[in-house]
């Protein structure tokens, strides 16, 4: 899979920014990152915020053949390139949080919403946006419920936004080569090796009911799997979130 790459100094959102004006379908992933976005978003409304210097942020466009199923477990192993990237630099207790955030020792550090952009007459495709906290202000107010931490406090020498996209963008073009070849089912060992929930009591929280359990990994969809009272169920990624019970 050949990747192509472009940097801009600010945007509104990388991800919006390839939603609104898609480059060439030439075969190639296309990666947009910015220094700094003016409206980034997060996944259920949310906002990502953006300071200076303050994180890397990118998104990939990823095309689909038409007509074929959305790509199942693409933010998955998006989270699981950031994942390895970050071990490749040294950074201990990596851990992925379904759907896809990446914590370490709980913390949130990165953020991965994936946004669908319907074909009309065109490919189809999956904007891939990834958010990492390379060194968050002192002030910065984050809300998440077991806290937010960045690059810096887990590394005596964090690497700068340059050479840490570089290193998610190899982890990234490895992985979309075997995904593309094999599919999501290729790499749920990988990532049920950093469920940050394994085998933990979780609730999920929907927007209508919420659900409790075991957590049993992801099936081959990347669908969580929950062992409930009343059995096996599975979770699609929708607009919901995940808590430890
Ligand atoms: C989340 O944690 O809810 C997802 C955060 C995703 C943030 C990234 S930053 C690059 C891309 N552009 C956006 O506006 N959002 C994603």
């Amino acid at each position: 899979v050949a990747f192509s790459l472009v940097c801009v100094p600010e945007c509104d959102s990388t991800n919006t920014r390839l939603m609104a004006e898609p480059p060439p379908d030439d075969g190639r992933v296309h990666v947009l990152a910015a220094d700094v976005q003016t409206a980034g978003r997060g996944r259920r409304g949310r906002v990502w915020q953006s300071w200076p210097g303050a994180s890397l942020t990118f998104s990939a466009l990823w095309r689909f053949a038409p007509g074929a199923p959305v790509p199942a477990g693409l933010s998955l192993v998006a989270g699981l390139a950031v994942a390895r990237a970050l071990e490749g630099l040294g950074v201990e207790g990596v851990q992925l949080k379904w759907p896809n955030d990446v914590l370490i020792h709980g913390c949130k550090l990165a953020g991965i919403l994936v946004e669908l952009m319907p074909g009309r007459g065109r490919t189809p495709a999956a904007v891939v946006g990834i958010g990492i906290n390379l060194r968050l202000p002192a002030d910065a107010a984050i809300d998440y419920p077991t806290g937010v931490t960045d690059l810096a406090a887990c590394l005596p020498a964090p690497p700068g936004a340059g050479a840490l996209l570089a290193r998610v963008l190899a982890e990234l073009q490895a992985l979309f080569e075997i995904y593309a070849a094999a599919g999501f089912p290729a790499l749920r060992g990988a990532w049920q090796q950093r469920n940050a929930f394994a085998d933990l009591p979780v609730r999920i929280l929907g927007e209508a009911e919420s659900l409790s359990g075991r957590c049993a990994g992801v099936d081959e969809d990347g669908a969580l799997l929950l062992e409930t009272e009343t059995g096996l169920r599975r979770v699609l990624s929708g607009e919901v979130s995940l808590r430890v019970a």
